[in-house]
Order: C-alpha cells, then sequence, then structure tokens
C-alpha cells in the first residue's frame, strides 16, 4: 500500500455515519434560519430579566399591580402572579385598541409561567426577577392570560383576560 492510500484508508468514513453528519449540518441550518426567521420577520421576543426585586417585599408599582397610562396609548402593567391566591394580580384589564403594553410580570413565591393567548408574550415568571415584553394590540378581543408551567395544585386556576376594547 503506498503512503498516498494509506492515509486515504485512515481518512475514510462510514457512508452511514457520512449520512449522519449531512443530516445534522442541514438540521443546525435549519435551525439557523427558523431563530432567524422567527427574530426578523415574525416578531419573536425573547423576554428579557428587567430588574431584580424581593419577593417578601414588593415595592414601588408592586404594592398597587395594574395599568399605568404613560402617555396616549401606551401603557405599563405589572401583574403579580403568586401560589398563596393561586391568581394573577390583577386578574382582568382593559384598553383601548391600538395601545402598546409593555408587561411587567414577577411571582413572590414560586416559579410560573405567563403567557399570553394569540400573542407573542409568553415567559418564565421567577420569583425575585422581572420578566417583561411588550405588544401592540390592533385588533379588539379578549385575549386571556394563562400560567404556563406547572406550579402546584392550583396551576389550573392561575388565569385572567385583558380585554381590548374600542376607543
Ligand atoms: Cu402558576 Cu402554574
Amino acid at each position: 500500500m503506498s503512503e498516498q492510500n494509506a492515509t486515504q484508508e485512515s481518512m475514510h468514513i462510514d457512508p452511514y455515519e457520512r449520512n449522519w453528519i449531512r443530516i445534522s449540518i442541514i438540521l443546525l441550518i435549519v435551525f439557523a434560519a427558523a431563530v432567524t426567521i422567527a427574530g426578523f420577520a415574525l416578531g419573536f421576543q425573547v423576554p428579557s430579566p428587567e430588574e431584580r426585586v424581593d419577593p417578601n417585599n414588593l415595592t414601588g408599582p408592586w404594592e398597587n399591580p395594574g395599568l399605568r397610562e404613560l402617555s396616549p396609548g401606551v401603557y405599563d402593567l405589572y401583574i403579580i402572579g403568586n401560589a398563596t391566591t393561586w391568581q394573577f394580580e390583577p386578574r382582568e384589564v382593559e384598553v383601548p385598541v391600538g395601545s402598546t403594553v409593555s408587561f411587567y410580570v414577577t411571582s413572590t413565591d414560586i416559579q410560573h409561567g405567563f403567557k399570553l393567548q394569540d400573542t407573542n408574550i409568553n415567559m418564565q415568571i421567577v420569583p425575585g426577577q422581572v420578566s417583561k415584553l411588550t405588544y401592540t394590540f390592533d385588533e379588539v378581543g379578549t385575549y386571556d392570560y394563562i400560567c404556563t408551567e406547572y406550579c402546584g395544585v392550583g396551576h389550573a386556576a392561575m388565569f385572567g383576560s385583558l380585554t381590548v376594547v374600542e376607543k
């Protein structure tokens, strides 16, 4: 066997393995494309850890959670989830159509989820941390928010609704 043949022999990749390497590379390209398209074309948002708070002593806006109108049609919405009452507080919110709402959500006790149906708002809610996402409501209707992470016996009761009404 010549030296060149010996080198080729040591580089030999089984056809079965080579196909799986190809499939793996194709999958990586598909995943990268999916994240890129979701991020730039479909409005995919990653919830930001907005700030740290003391879950045992929520102060400032958290003492009276709910809507704050910053300017006409622009709102901050503070929501607390907790496993003492198995509720989101507030449980009902109403805004006029066209409003841009920034959701600030935290927990006083254990980990919860917060998903606003029919929107791209979907966050993990961690005690001690505030999760934030923003959405503009261009259509009238009712958007239910639900806890999406199993948090105990009252998990199924953790829901609320945001109603978008005509101006
Ligand atoms: Cu809170 Cu599930």
